[in-house]
């Protein structure tokens, strides 16, 4: 009698999870739980977001350059922003979700992007700043990323670190230019950004983890490797190396090194401003919800352009 072999029903969120906990990638065609899903729709859009509306702090420069070298190199990060959140928008739509969908989602706030896209550029020197400390925060953060479970999102990171670098070190530049070569009107200038920019640089990082609403799952799902806690204070021992090289003060009383951690202790990071930030009450929110609406509205003729035509392409071929 032949006994036929029947394979024990395997629950697919134990495959799933065993494919995470083996450090396999999950890709779009594989089952996922819906909550996985989700967080990862969330996260990315959310990431997507912030590169496309991050745009418009320094575009506020861009005819501002103080030389033609400086003009182009931030064109040119201006402009690879663009195509990080192009990527972004494209694993986010692995998952199901249409760009459109994200853009309706962002636009009527429903959609979150990164608080610190809400404060105004100044001065030249902001520039700078947004360079080594905004964009050295994100490669903080995208370096951990590059192992995110999702195969789409990892695959995205590792293209856009190699470039985050450069924005970082253009940023440095312009600071160690102003800093080294410049009049004590450009130092003031340099720390007076600094001064503003350090603060909402680490609340990229997001909530403290005891208020951290995602950090637990996320981990457990190894999108997120290492907790909010832990990667700015990665950020914030690197940083305060740095800045003693530029010879700037950064504006933390509290800031010393704490031989027995092994880390720098830091102030207390005003969660008002953060969660104020985050609801949409920072200084530029409504001005970066309106511009960036009001260019996908304009940009609409443009969309309809491309679709007719390659409607009318796959008709005639
Ligand atoms: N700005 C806005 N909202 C924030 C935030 C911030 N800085 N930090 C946290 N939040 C929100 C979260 O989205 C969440 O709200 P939600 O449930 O409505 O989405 C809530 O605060 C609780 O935070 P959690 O820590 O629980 O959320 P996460 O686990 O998602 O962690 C994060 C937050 C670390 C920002 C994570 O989402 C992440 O790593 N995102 C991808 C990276 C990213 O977005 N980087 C910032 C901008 S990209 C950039 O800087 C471009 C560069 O080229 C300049």
């Amino acid at each position: 009698m032949t006994t036929t072999q029947t394979r024990p029903e395997v629950d697919p969120a134990d495959l799933f999870q065993a494919i995470i906990d083996a450090e396999q990638k999950i890709e779009p065609h594989d089952w996922m739980p819906d909550a996985y899903r989700k967080t990862l729709i969330r996260q990315i859009a959310q990431h997507a977001h912030s590169e496309v509306i991050g745009m418009q702090p320094e575009a506020n420069w861009i005819s501002r350059a103080p030389t033609l070298h400086r003009k182009a190199i931030l064109m040119a990060k201006v402009q690879d922003e663009a195509g990080h959140g192009l990527y972004l928008y494209a694993a986010a739509e692995t998952l199901g979700i249409t760009r459109d969908e994200m853009m309706e989602l962002l636009h009527a706030g429903k959609h979150k992007y990164s608080s610190i896209f809400n404060y105004p550029t100044l001065s030249w020197a902001d520039m700078g700043t947004i360079g080594w400390l905004v964009d050295g925060a994100a490669i903080t953060n995208q370096v951990m990323l590059q192992r995110a479970s999702y195969g789409p999102y990892s695959r995205a990171m590792v293209r856009i670190c190699k470039e985050e670098s450069f924005h970082q070190r253009q940023g440095f530049d312009i600071l160690l230019t102003m800093m080294m070569g410049g009049s004590e009107a450009q130092r003031e200038m340099v720390q007076d950004a600094v001064n503003r920019w350090w603060w909402p640089s680490l609340m990229m990082f997001g909530p403290n983890d005891s208020e951290s609403t995602h950090t637990e799952q996320s981990m457990a799902w190894k999108i997120k490797r290492v907790s909010n806690d832990d990667l700015r204070q990665q950020f914030i021992d690197m940083t305060v190396e740095q800045s003693k090289v530029l010879g700037v003060t950064l504006p933390d009383p509290d800031l010393r090194w704490n031989e027995e951690r092994g880390h720098y202790d830091f102030g207390e990071i005003d969660w008002d401003e953060f969660w104020a930030v985050v609801k949409g009450n920072g200084p530029m929110n409504r001005e970066r919800i309106e511009n960036k609406a009001g260019a996908w509205d304009d940009g609409a003729w443009v969309r309809e352009a491309a679709l007719a035509h390659s409607a009318k392409k796959r008709r005639v071929s």
